[in-house]
């Protein structure tokens, strides 16, 4: 059968599974994907084990919110949500409150959202204004942070009032997400974004807006709810109704030597995975992926002769979102119509670069309890020419509720999302009560996870010059 000739074919030399590689995969699609998915990196990191204490001790918490996050570009907001002079947002972030703001000239900058008076949070949430006024005594500032009025000012006698204006941050824009970084000394953003730069040439964001945004605490450290989605090894265990197509074990990983924080990969949609208790004939994947989809039983026509389950699921894919976004995708690649391509920058932003995956995450620890992040979950539509962009639609979920409860996606969606959390919410605890076994991590399928734990490690570490680009 052309299925088992294809077996273990491609990737790096060192990976060794049964299953085609992503790159034998693609190699074989009827439209061809753009030279940066053609390659694959080789590298390995040897950082296989770390310490749990990384996911479970205040200690550790600490160190990174003293050593790590004031000091990498974290995104802050989407730009469309403060489209307008004087259009605010509040950016509670791990180390700092940062206040975005929209200047007169439309230019995006950041203070610390902190008064510099007696320090009182000048913004809760959002505002427009036509001038930043603090809460607490009303001193007032221009959109660009300069000191506008300061009440009984003869009575600062002993402050230079200059010493009043809004303490500033670095804030950069790329493709419509607005990014900060509170340390002077850090790369520019275009530096630290690496290859997320080049590769996202042909899949603008800023053509995009971000229509609808899922809030769910969920009870694990913030890094083990990145890895959750670092790796689809976890198939098996955690979403196995997709092991018959989900192509889990021909995803490719990649972890570049000269990119501490980006690491990527691309996951094959119409393969079943190794792991599957027996090989299935293409028509059967098609019958399982749209028994899953469906949430049921449905009659599935017989595929064409010489048509393959991949096929005909990038084929109804392409349709399905032609069709949702009145928008011509026939030009598409298979790869960029079906598959899951997914980039990570570290230290806590996901974001996919394929049709139906029109989403970026976003993982915020909480402040004290290292078990605790708040997962943001952002989904895209194309802007419409023409068309105004309509307001973010945010929905709140309790930590007990289910994804499908926000009703901004399909069951069987919501269904994969509910269970990453519930095993997010076992493995933190397994992790806080397993005594002081280390946390091992595979060589190929865990490669990323390799990866963030090494950039991490260079952020905390006692020389401050360890960290990338510092
Ligand atoms: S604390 Fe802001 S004006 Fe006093
Ligand atoms: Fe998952």
């Amino acid at each position: 059968m052309e299925m088992q000739k294809m077996k273990g074919e491609g990737g790096p030399e060192y990976r060794d599974s049964p299953s085609p590689h992503f790159q034998h995969i693609a190699a074989q699609d009827d439209k061809p994907a753009p030279a940066l998915f053609s390659e694959y990196s080789e590298s390995e990191l040897d950082n296989a084990e770390v310490s749990r204490e990384r996911y479970t001790s205040a200690e550790f918490l600490r160190l990174e919110r003293e050593r790590m996050w004031p000091r990498v570009w974290q995104m802050a907001c989407r730009e469309e949500q403060i489209p307008e002079p004087g259009d605010c947002i509040a950016y509670d972030g791990p180390a700092a409150s940062i206040l975005v703001v929209r200047g007169e000239n439309g230019e995006v900058r950041a203070f610390y959202n902190s008064c510099p008076h007696r320090g009182m949070k000048l913004c809760l949430g959002q505002m427009s204004v036509e001038k930043v006024k603090c809460p607490f005594h009303s001193i007032r500032w221009t959109l660009d942070g300069k000191v506008d009025h300061v009440p009984a000012r003869w009575d600062f006698a002993d402050t230079n009032i200059d010493d009043l204006k809004l303490a500033e941050v670095r804030a950069d824009v790329w493709q419509g997400f607005v990014f900060v970084n509170q340390n002077a000394d850090a790369p520019p953003l275009a530096e630290y974004l690496g290859k997320l730069v080049p590769h996202f040439e042909g899949w603008d964001h800023g053509e995009r807006y971000v229509e609808s945004i899922i809030r769910r605490p969920i009870r694990a450290n913030w890094k083990s709810c990145i890895e959750a989605f670092l790796e689809a090894y976890h198939l098996s265990g955690v979403h196995a109704q997709a092991l018959p197509f989900g192509g889990e074990s021909s995803t490719q990983y990649d972890v570049w030597p000269d990119q501490p924080h980006v690491s990527r990969f691309l996951e094959p949609v119409g393969f079943s995975s190794d792991q599957y208790p027996r090989d299935l004939s293409e028509q059967e994947i098609v019958e399982l992926a749209t028994k899953v989809v469906a949430g049921g039983e449905v009659e599935v026509d017989d595929l064409p002769e010489g048509v393959s389950a991949r096929q005909a699921m990038v084929a109804a894919m392409r349709a399905s979102y032609s069709e949702m976004h009145d928008k011509d995708y026939s030009d598409l690649s298979d790869v960029e119509a079906g598959d899951a391509i997914q980039y990570h920058l570290f230290p806590n932003f996901i974001i996919f670069r394929s049709l139906p995956y029109p989403f970026i995450y976003r993982f915020l620890p909480d402040r004290e309890d290292p078990g605790l992040t708040m997962f943001e979950f952002y989904i895209f539509r194309p802007k419409v020419e023409g068309e105004e962009v309509p307001e973010v639609r945010i929905a709140e979920l309790e930590e007990t509720q289910s994804y499908a409860d926000a009703d901004m996606m399909p069951p069987w969606q919501a269904l994969i999302y509910d269970q990453d959390a519930e095993g997010l919410k076992a493995c933190q605890e397994g992790m806080r009560d397993g005594g002081d076994m280390p946390i091992r991590y595979t060589r190929y399928q865990e490669s990323r996870i390799r990866l963030l734990h090494h950039t991490l490690g260079r952020y905390v570490s006692d020389d401050p010059s360890d960290a990338p680009g510092f």
